[in-house]
C-alpha cells in the first residue's frame, strides 16, 4: 500500500487513484463533517458560487453554506463556521456549499477511486475507513489562496504517522516521509498530538489568525476536537454523504 500527500495544486501533475482524503481543516471539510454529523442528507460541493445559485435555481428546496473571505456568502443560507452549522435547522436537507478553497479542493479531487472528507474532528473515523478499503492512500491538502496551509499539512502528518504506525511495509511518498519526520521533530518521537496542540496551531497559523480577526475564534476550539464525530463523508455520485 502506498501513501502519498498532495497539495492541491500537483493534481494536475498526478493521476489519482485508490483512496483520497481531502482536508480544508479551516474549515471547509470541518464543516462538512459537522453538516453531515448534524443530520444534513448529503451535500454537493461546487468549484464557484455561482454554481451553487445556479443549482439552488432549478432545486429551491436546496440550502446554500458557503463563505467569500470566511463571512456567508452573497445569497446563501448558511456561511462556514461549523459552530453555527451545528446549530442550524439542516437535519434531512440537501446542502450545495462553495468555499474559497475547500470545495475547489475536493472538485479537483474528483477522479480517484474513492474520495473521503477528513478534518480533525473525523481523524480516527476517517483512518479507519480509508484502511478498510485497502487501497492506496492519497492525503489531498487544500492551500488558501495559492499558499501552503500549516494547518491542513499538520492534518495530513497526523493522519499519515497514524497510518504508518498501524500499516506494514507501506510505501511512503518523499512528501510523506518529510511529513512524518516533521511531526516526530514537533512531537518528539511515539507521542501523540494532543487537541491542545492542534488548537496552538490553528490559532498561530495564518489563515487562524485572519478567523479570530473576522470573529470566529470559537470555530478552531470546535474544529482542534479530535474524534469528535464518528462520520466520515465520501462522495457518491456528486454528492457527499455520510457514513
Ligand atoms: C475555504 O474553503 O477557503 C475555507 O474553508 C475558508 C473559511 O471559511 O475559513
Amino acid at each position: 500500500m502506498k501513501l502519498i500527500i498532495h497539495t492541491i495544486h500537483e493534481l494536475p501533475f498526478v493521476k489519482l487513484s485508490g483512496t483520497v482524503i481531502v482536508a480544508d481543516v479551516l474549515r471547509a471539510t470541518s464543516s462538512i463533517v459537522t453538516m453531515l454529523a448534524s443530520g444534513a442528507e448529503k451535500i454537493f460541493p461546487v468549484n464557484h458560487h455561482g454554481k451553487a445559485l445556479q443549482m439552488r435555481q432549478q432545486n429551491p428546496t436546496y440550502l446554500l453554506a458557503g463563505e467569500e473571505n470566511g463571512l456567508k456568502a452573497k445569497g446563501f443560507d448558511l456561511g462556514n463556521s461549523p459552530v453555527e452549522l451545528e446549530q442550524a435547522q439542516i437535519k434531512g436537507q440537501t446542502v450545495v456549499m462553495s468555499t474559497t478553497n475547500g470545495t475547489k479542493a475536493i472538485v479537483g479531487s474528483v477522479g480517484a477511486g474513492h474520495l473521503l472528507i477528513g478534518s480533525f474532528l473525523n481523524l480516527e473515523a476517517v483512518i479507519d475507513k480509508a484502511l478498510q478499503l485497502g487501497e492506496d492512500i492519497t492525503i489531498v491538502c487544500s492551500e488558501k489562496s495559492g499558499i501552503m496551509a500549516y494547518e491542513d499539512h499538520l492534518f495530513a502528518a497526523v493522519a499519515a504517522s497514524q497510518i504508518n504506525h498501524r500499516v506494514c511495509d507501506l510505501e511512503l511518498g518523499d512528501s510523506t516521509r518529510w511529513a512524518i519526520n516533521a511531526l516526530q521533530g514537533l512531537l518528539g518521537n511515539g507521542s501523540e498530538i494532543t487537541d491542545g496542540q492542534v488548537l496552538h496551531v490553528l490559532r498561530n497559523c495564518s489563515h487562524g489568525k485572519h478567523l479570530i480577526d473576522r470573529g470566529f475564534s470559537q470555530d478552531l476550539e470546535f474544529i482542534a476536537r479530535r474524534n469528535y464525530f464518528q462520520i466520515v463523508p465520501e462522495l457518491r455520485g456528486g454528492a457527499l454523504v455520510g457514513a
